[in-house]
């Protein structure tokens, strides 16, 4: 999405070799009409697939995933950060491992909010280990919904997730994908 990288080579910034920096217009201030062209593409993206319910983690999917499901004219489920000591049987729940801050949380979905019927397309923001969008797409399996596929905002290609849950069979439609990046080079994607 020629629009989102433009914004990304002109606000984001580059930590290191491997965070990107896009706190001023997506997950910290938000730029609402650019989510709103975000989520017209995904709308575009995923048209005709009946989708009927978005998911996403909280906290930095859950702006997008609004728009998004504006788009759709479907509910959003955000998926919660959980301590395991409040899990019961009312909700489906899952592990996922954070490479960044380097522990393991449970996530979990109420069983009111998911089921059988769900068409479901899961957004977030990032997508770079694949952990998360991994635990969120054991949750729709729990719940018997059928995943439609996922939209991701920025993809870090050079991370192994997006390309391991391809290999899957799973859908991933990401809006800017970033290639390579670095302080000296800033960012490369793929398609440049
Ligand atoms: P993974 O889920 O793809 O395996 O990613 P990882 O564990 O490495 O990422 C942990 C968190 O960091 C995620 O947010 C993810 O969205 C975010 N993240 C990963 N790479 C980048 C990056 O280059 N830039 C920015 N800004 N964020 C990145 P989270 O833990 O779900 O937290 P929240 O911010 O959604 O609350
Ligand atoms: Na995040
Ligand atoms: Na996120």
């Amino acid at each position: 999405m020629e629009l989102l990288k433009q914004r990304i080579r002109k606000d984001g910034t580059v930590k290191g070799n491997d965070v990107l920096k896009v706190d001023s217009f997506l997950n910290h201030q938000m730029d609402v009409a650019l989510f709103e062209e975000i989520g017209k593409e995904f709308k575009r993206l995923y048209e005709g697939c009946g989708v009927n319910k978005i998911l996403t983690i909280e906290a930095s999917g859950i702006g997008i995933a609004c728009v998004t499901a504006q788009s759709f004219h479907c509910p959003v489920v955000f998926a919660k950060k959980s301590q395991s000591k409040n899990i019961d049987g009312a909700v489906y729940a899952t592990k996922v491992q954070s490479f960044t801050h380097g522990k393991i949380y449970d996530v979990i979905v109420s069983k009111k909010f998911l089921g059988p019927e769900d068409k479901v397309l899961i957004i977030d923001d990032f997508l770079a280990n694949g952990a998360a969008l991994e635990g969120l797409i054991d949750l729709v399996r729990q719940a018997g919904a059928t995943l439609v596929g996922a939209g991701i905002v920025v993809e870090k290609a050079f991370q192994p997730g997006g390309d391991r849950l391809r290999a899957q069979g799973i859908r991933v439609e990401s809006l800017a994908r970033v290639k390579s990046m670095s302080e000296e080079t800033g960012v490369v994607f793929v398609d440049d």
